[in-house]
C-alpha cells in the first residue's frame, strides 16, 4: 500500500525546511572563551587548540571587539597568572592578567557582556581547585577564598561570574560577599553539575591547571551518575545562582535536557576544549566536513536544551551562520 502520511512532504525543498525548523542557532547563543596571559602584545595560537589563542590583556581587548562584532553576546575570561602559591593568591590579584583583561574590556566595549570563570586550579602550584588543609582539601577555607576571588573580577569590571571549581556551598559564599560589597546586580552563572571528565586535557594543557598529584575526583561529579545533577543544580539556585550549566555537553546531552525540563533558570552547557579539539583534528585530517560537523553540534547542544553555550567554536560559527 502507497503511504498516505508522508513526511518527507516536508522535507521538499528549502523553503519548506526553513518553515518547519524546530532549532534555530544564532550567534547571540554564545559565549567565547578567551585565555589571558601576562604581557603585551602577544596573540600565541594553543598548539592543543588550534584556532585559539594565548592572549595578552591588550590583544584580549581586540579579539573581544570581534566577538562583539559578529553579535555575540559575552566572552568568558581565563587566566594564566603571572605567580602560583598553594593559597592560589594571584587569583584575587587586581594586577593579574584576568583582571587587567577585564578591566580594559569594559573600557572599550561596555556592552559585551563579561562573565569570568571563577577557580582556583590555574593559581595554586598544586593544580587543584581549592585549597588545602594537611591532606584533604578544605572545602569551607576554599569558598572564602573563592569569594575573595569573584569580588576581585567584579571589582575590575565582570559582569556575572562563573565558578567553576564545585566546592559545596560557593555559590552562597559568593551571593553574600558580593552583595555585602554593593554588587546584588551582579549575576552567578554556576558551573552546577560539572563532570570529572577526560574532555578537560586540552583546557588543562592550555591554562596550565593540570593537577600535579591526584584528580579531581573527589569534587567533581561522576560522569556515571544523572540524579545527583538534578541535586547539585537545586542547590546551586538555592543559593542563588541566576544561571546553571550542565559540562561537558555532548556525552551529557540527556542532563542538559532533565535540568532544562526541572527548572526554570537559563541552562548553559559548555562544549568543552576536548570536544573542540576531536572536531577540528578530525577536519584537520579531512575526515569530516568542520562547517557542517559544529553546526550540527551547536543545533544539537541547543535542541537538548542550552539557552547558552560556551564555545570556542564560537567566533567560527557565528561568521558561519551570518553568511
Ligand atoms: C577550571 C576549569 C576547567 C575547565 C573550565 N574551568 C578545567 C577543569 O575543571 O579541569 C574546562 C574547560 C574545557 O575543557 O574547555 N576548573
Amino acid at each position: 500500500m502507497t503511504p498516505y502520511i508522508r513526511p518527507q512532504r516536508l522535507r521538499v525543498s528549502a523553503g519548506i525546511r526553513a518553515m518547519v525548523r524546530e532549532t534555530q542557532l544564532m550567534p547571540t547563543d554564545f559565549v567565547y572563551p578567551l585565555f589571558v596571559v601576562p604581557g603585551k602584545e602577544i596573540k600565541r595560537e594553543i598548539p592543543v587548540l588550534s584556532g585559539q589563542y594565548h592572549v595578552s590583556s591588550d590583544m584580549a581587548v581586540r579579539v573581544a571587539k570581534e566577538v562583539y562584532e559578529r553579535g555575540i553576546p559575552a566572552v568568558m575570561v581565563f587566566g594564566l597568572p603571572e605567580y602560583k602559591d598553594d593559597q592560589g593568591s594571584s587569583a584575587w590579584d587586581p594586577n593579574s592578567p584576568v583582571q587587567q583583561a577585564i578591566c580594559r574590556i569594559k573600557q572599550e566595549l561596555p556592552e559585551l557582556v563579561i562573565t569570568s570563570d571563577v577557580c582556583l586550579c590555574e593559581y595554586t602550584d598544586h593544580g587543584h581547585c581549592g585549597v588545602f588543609k594537611g591532606q584533604h582539601l578544605d572545602n569551607d577555607g576554599s569558598i572564602e577564598i573563592l569569594a575573595k576571588v569573584a569580588l576581585s573580577h567584579v571589582e575590575a569590571g565582570a559582569d556575572m561570574v562563573a565558578p567553576s571549581d564545585m566546592m559545596d556551598g560557593r555559590v552562597a559564599a559568593i551571593r553574600e560577599v558580593l552583595d555585602q560589597s554593593g554588587y546584588s546586580r551582579v549575576s552567578i552563572m554556576s558551573y552546577a553539575a560539572k563532570y570529572a571528565s577526560a574532555f578537560y586535557e586540552p583546557f588543562r594543557d592550555a591554562a596550565g591547571c593540570t593537577p600535579q598529584f591526584g584528580d579531581r575526583r573527589s569534587y567533581q561529579m561522576d560522569p556515571a551518575n544523572a540524579r545527583e545533577a538534578l541535586k547539585e543544580v537545586a542547590l546551586d539556585i538555592e543559593e542563588g545562582a541566576d544561571i546553571v550549566m550542565v559540562k561537558p555537553a555532548m556525552a551529557y546531552m540527556d542532563i542538559i535536557r532533565q535540568v532544562r525540563d526541572s527548572f526554570t533558570v537559563p541552562v548553559a552547557a559548555y562544549n568543552v576544549s576536548g570536544e573542540y579539539a576531536m572536531i577540528k583534528a578530525a577536519a584537520e585530517k579531512g575526515w569530516i566536513d568542520e562547517q557542517r560537523t559544529v553546526l550540527e553540534t551547536l543545533t544539537g547542544i541547543k535542541r537538548a536544551g542550552a539557552d547558552i553555550i560556551i564555545t570556542y567554536h564560537a567566533l567560527e560559527a557565528a561568521g558561519w551562520l551570518q553568511l
